[in-house]
């Protein structure tokens, strides 16, 4: 963990930028992630977000600083070059750390991070049918369910796709839209 990864502090829990460099915090989101997401990610999957977007990794440590009690991993990529998406891949809190907002801070801020930093014009992600918890979590944020999709998950549950517009061009049909302009 190196002091300038820090991105804030709340409720006396520190919120860091995952350290691309450090196998020890791998170890650990990983672990975590496979004990309490129902989908077995392989390792390609966990580099292909980590390497390309570690700014979207973002950590929570326990007060001690020795483990990590929560992640969420996101990317943000133009979508069909007409709108830059935010797509939240993976968040997942310790068990014995929910129901503190923590889920909740780790999504805000990096939706904040998305609109700050890429412009995103919305921001998507997916969450099994049955998961109350998350769809609440997401739902109170804005989030809006838009697509329901059949065995979408190994364990063969469906999907629900889910959109947080941020700005117009969200509502506006593809091929109403012009390309992203490149830099
Ligand atoms: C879903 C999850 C990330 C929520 O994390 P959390 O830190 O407990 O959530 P928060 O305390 O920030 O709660 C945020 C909101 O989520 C919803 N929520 C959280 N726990 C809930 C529960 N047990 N029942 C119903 N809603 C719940 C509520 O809307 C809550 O808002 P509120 O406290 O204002 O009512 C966590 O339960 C988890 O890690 N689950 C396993 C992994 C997972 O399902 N990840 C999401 C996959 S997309």
């Amino acid at each position: 963990m190196t002091s300038n990864s820090l991105i804030t502090v709340i409720n006396d829990l520190e919120y860091h930028q995952f350290d691309v460099s450090s196998q020890d915090e791998f170890n650990q989101i990983s672990s975590l992630i496979s004990e309490h997401l129902s989908e077995p990610y392989s390792i390609y999957v966990y580099w292909y977000f980590l390497n390309t977007w570690p700014q979207y990794c973002i950590i929570v440590r326990e007060k001690d600083h020795s483990t990590i009690i929560g992640v969420i991993i996101s990317k943000v990529e133009p979508h069909r070059n007409v709108r830059m998406r935010g797509y939240i891949g993976m968040v997942v809190i310790e068990p014995k750390f929910r129901k503190l907002g923590i889920g909740k801070s780790l999504v805000k801020l990096t939706i904040q991070k998305m609109i700050e930093v890429d412009n995103v014009d919305e921001i998507m992600l997916e969450t099994e049918v049955i998961n109350d918890k998350a769809i609440n979590l997401y739902q109170n944020l804005g989030f809006l369910k838009v697509k329901r999709l059949y065995r979408y998950y190994l364990n063969t549950h469906d999907a629900f796709r889910l959109i947080l517009p941020i700005e117009e061009k969200a509502t506006t049909r593809i091929a109403f839209l012009p390309p992203i302009e490149q830099a």
